[in-house]
This record gives structure tokens, C-alpha cells and sequence, in this order.
């Protein structure tokens, strides 16, 4: 094994069917030029990020601590891929803490694909009679959309390629990955 391979490349090679498509140090820079521009867009306020689990907690912990705000944090669970098909069905848990009447929400979420999941998300929020809702997601597929759903904050829009890491699982594997890489297993 050569030993300038980093971390992250080494996982590659060991797990041959991904492919880097951003490291580690391309995500950090461009999750702080994201909270850069949060940070500008809510000063004075003091918004709610809610996190969807359990794809965005990397996302998720990064994003927060780089935003320069007085945030407070809650997550929601949503699910609803198997492999590396979406079942269509969102299932929603809003099991949140805070009570996000009229306050400043930041939905936050690893990826936006056919955009069922944000787009029913973003409406079980508004029914809480929040401030506002504005959504923050590491990934977006444009390409995949069945509904006209954008994201307010986008880190990185990528082609239909199903990839994994950084929060993101092939059947829950590879979440832990500090990098993001297109999975190949099913070629
Ligand atoms: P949507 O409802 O189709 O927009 O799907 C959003 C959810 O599907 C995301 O929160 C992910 O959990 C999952 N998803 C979509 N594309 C991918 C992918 O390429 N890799 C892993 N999960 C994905
Ligand atoms: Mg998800």
C-alpha cells in the first residue's frame, strides 16, 4: 500500500465498487462557503436547523458548527429508498423537540433526488406556522425531479449517479465515510 494514500483513499481501494466523486477537503471547503452564506442570510435571527435522519448527520454536524449563528438543533426521520431504488413512499417521523411556531427553519438534508421527501417535508413544517422554511442539502439531482421542489442552499448538484458516504448508505452501509463516492456494486 503506498503510504501517501490518505485515509479515504485507502477505504477506496478497499472497497472497489466506489468511486471518489468529492473528498473529504472539497466537502469541508464547500460546506463553510454554504455556511458562509447561511450565516449572512439569518444574521440577527436565531433559526431552527432540523436535521432528516439519519442521511444528513454528517452533512448536519458540519453545516451547524460552521454557521456563526445562535441556532437551536432537531432532527426528523425520513425514509424511503431500498437499495438503490426510491420506493416512492416518504415515511415521515416528526418526532422533533422544539417547538418551531413562528421561528426560522432550516431543513437540512443529505440529498435531493425525485424531491417527494423535501417537497411533503416542507409541508408538514409549514403546518406548524413556523416564520419561514428553507432547505440546506449536501447533494441535488435535478435530473431526478417528478415535482417542481428546489432547495434554498445546495452544496453540489450532481448527475443521476446513486453515491454513497458522508451520511449517505447503500442499505445502510458506507454513512460513515468522510468522503462522497458514486456506489458501483450494482454494475
Ligand atoms: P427523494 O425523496 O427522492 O428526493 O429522496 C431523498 C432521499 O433518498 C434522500 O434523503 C436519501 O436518503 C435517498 N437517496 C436519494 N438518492 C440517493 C443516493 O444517490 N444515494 C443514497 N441515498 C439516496
Ligand atoms: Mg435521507
Amino acid at each position: 500500500m503506498n503510504k501517501a494514500l490518505v485515509k479515504g483513499e485507502k477505504d477506496v481501494m478497499e472497497h472497489k465498487e466506489l468511486e471518489t466523486l468529492f473528498s473529504e477537503s472539497k466537502i469541508k471547503e464547500r460546506v463553510a462557503e454554504l455556511a458562509k452564506e447561511i450565516t449572512h442570510d439569518y444574521e440577527g435571527k436565531k433559526p431552527v436547523f432540523v436535521g432528516v435522519l439519519n442521511g444528513a448527520f454528517a452533512f448536519f454536524s458540519d453545516l451547524v458548527r460552521a454557521a456563526e449563528l445562535d441556532a437551536e438543533v432537531d432532527f426528523l426521520r425520513a425514509s424511503s429508498y431500498e437499495g438503490t431504488e426510491t420506493s416512492g413512499e416518504v415515511s415521515l417521523s416528526l418526532s422533533m423537540k422544539c417547538d418551531v411556531q413562528e421561528k426560522d427553519v432550516i431543513i437540512v438534508e443529505d440529498i435531493l433526488d425525485t424531491g417527494n421527501t423535501l417537497k411533503k417535508l416542507h409541508s408538514e413544517l409549514m403546518k406548524m406556522n413556523p416564520s419561514s422554511v428553507k432547505t440546506a442539502v449536501l447533494l441535488d439531482k435535478p435530473s431526478r425531479r417528478v415535482n417542481d421542489f428546489k432547495a434554498d442552499y445546495v452544496c453540489f448538484e450532481i448527475p443521476d449517479l446513486f453515491v454513497v458516504g458522508y451520511g449517505l448508505d447503500y442499505n445502510e452501509k458506507y454513512r460513515n465515510l468522510p468522503f462522497v463516492a458514486v456506489y458501483k456494486g450494482n454494475e
